[in-house]
């Protein structure tokens, strides 16, 4: 059966940078078992300095001149150029042998809640399709919200077709900035939601008191002790007891939202190390308190996304979830770093055949609907 090559470029809430995946897919009807997409190559681009604390302003809400709003779109685009092109030249492939690569774009506001429901992602498609000399689809989000959905998470689509099993019970973590799960039950509809932060909050405090941008392996968290007031006040957020379908972000989860639990716990003196195991805990008790539910007799569990690489958090991961077989996403064939790349791939593929992208059980959505839009080299 003939092989499609799509791409998949991903920067998430992180703001760590670009994830591309070039990948080949066989079969006619938009299926994705893992017999038939083979990764054939893997480029991450990180941001610069700058540009990372551009685009952490806009998200902040920092006071912003329309010519600024256009520079940083395009030093968004170009980043993704640089990336797609380095991931072509890593494949051996030429841009013409690409049907099309799918840009996420850079998330600078998601408002999935009240009378004006936005999200906003930005990185020029124009530019990318240009300077690439490959198809973009882009956009992924806004038409499922127009649909009444959140438009997040998307990721879930995705994990449905790779990860299902027809008789155990799965669940796949994606700790990226923000964390959601993909409850996936035999016979039963997909959900999924936003459990809260993954590593947001970690990487903040890492990079306010170290200058690290986030904490290797998760060593300096296992230096600390859990501040019960602090993680007892942070697990009173609003956001955690809302039903779902839910998604979330920067918005909510940054550094003025931890100053605020750090004050109202008196915690505002305690040793940086021990915040930091206690943000470390946080992470672990949100996603434990959403995945225990979907199977009282426990299941497996597959992280991807930065966190996998956390080995601390894995273990205390684990530690909460005795019922549950925790593993990185390569037990299943995807390295944890490429899952979101590969969706976003397969996202693309699925707009130029026509074929919706969302899932309504997850994202509320009115009904399932082709995602994105594609711009032409
Ligand atoms: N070796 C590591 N140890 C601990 N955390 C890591 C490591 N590598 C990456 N991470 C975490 O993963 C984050 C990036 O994860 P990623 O899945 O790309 O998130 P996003 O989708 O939000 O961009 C980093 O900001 C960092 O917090
Ligand atoms: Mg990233």
């Amino acid at each position: 059966m003939a092989v499609e090559i799509y791409g998949g470029a991903m920067s998430g809430t992180s703001l760590d940078g670009v994830d591309v995946v070039l990948a080949g897919f066989e079969g006619a009807d938009g299926g994705l078992s893992d017999a038939n997409v083979k990764v054939l190559a893997h480029v991450y681009t990180p941001y610069p300095v700058a540009l990372r604390e551009e685009i952490l302003g806009i998200c902040h809400g920092q006071p912003l001149t329309l010519p600024h709003l256009g520079v940083v779109d395009l030093a968004i685009a170009r980043k993704y150029v640089e990336a797609i092109r380095a991931a072509l030249s890593a494949a051996g492939l030429t841009p013409s042998e690409v049907k099309a690569v799918g840009v996420h774009g850079q998330t600078v506001y998601h408002q999935p809640l009240g009378p004006d429901r936005f999200t906003m992602q930005i990185g020029d498609p124009n530019t990318i399709a240009v300077g690439t000399g490959v198809p973009v689809v882009a956009d992924f989000r806004r038409r499922d919200m127009a649909l009444g959905g959140q438009g997040a998470p998307l990721a879930p689509a995705f994990h449905d077709h790779w990860f299902r099993h027809a008789s155990r019970t799965r669940v796949v973590l994606n700790g990226g900035g923000i964390a959601n799960i993909t409850a996936l039950r035999p016979g039963q509809d997909t959900y999924g939601f936003d459990t809260g932060p993954a590593n947001v909050l970690m990487d903040g405090w890492c990079t306010a008191k170290t200058g690290r941008p986030y904490d290797d392996k998760g060593q300096w968290a296992r230096s600390g002790k859990v501040l019960d007031r602090l993680l007892a006040t942070m697990l009173q957020e609003p956001y955690l007891k809302l039903p779902h379908p839910k998604s979330t972000g920067r918005e909510l989860f940054h550094m003025q939202w931890l100053q605020a639990c750090t004050t109202g716990s008196a915690c505002q003196h305690a040793a940086d190390a021990d915040v930091m195991r206690t943000l470390l805990e946080f992470t672990v008790r949100t996603v434990s308190d959403a995945v225990a539910p979907v199977d009282a007799t426990g299941g497996e569990l597959f992280v991807c996304g930065g966190a996998a690489m956390n080995d601390f958090f894995m273990q205390c991961l684990a530690d909460a979830l005795p019922q549950w077989a925790v593993q990185s996403t390569a037990a299943r064939g995807i390295a944890p770093d490429q899952v979101e790349a590969i969706a976003f791939a397969s996202f693309a593929r699925r707009t130029v055949l026509g074929l919706p992208g969302n899932l309504p059980s997850v994202t509320g959505a009115s009904r399932p609907c082709v995602l994105g839009a594609l711009y032409a080299v």
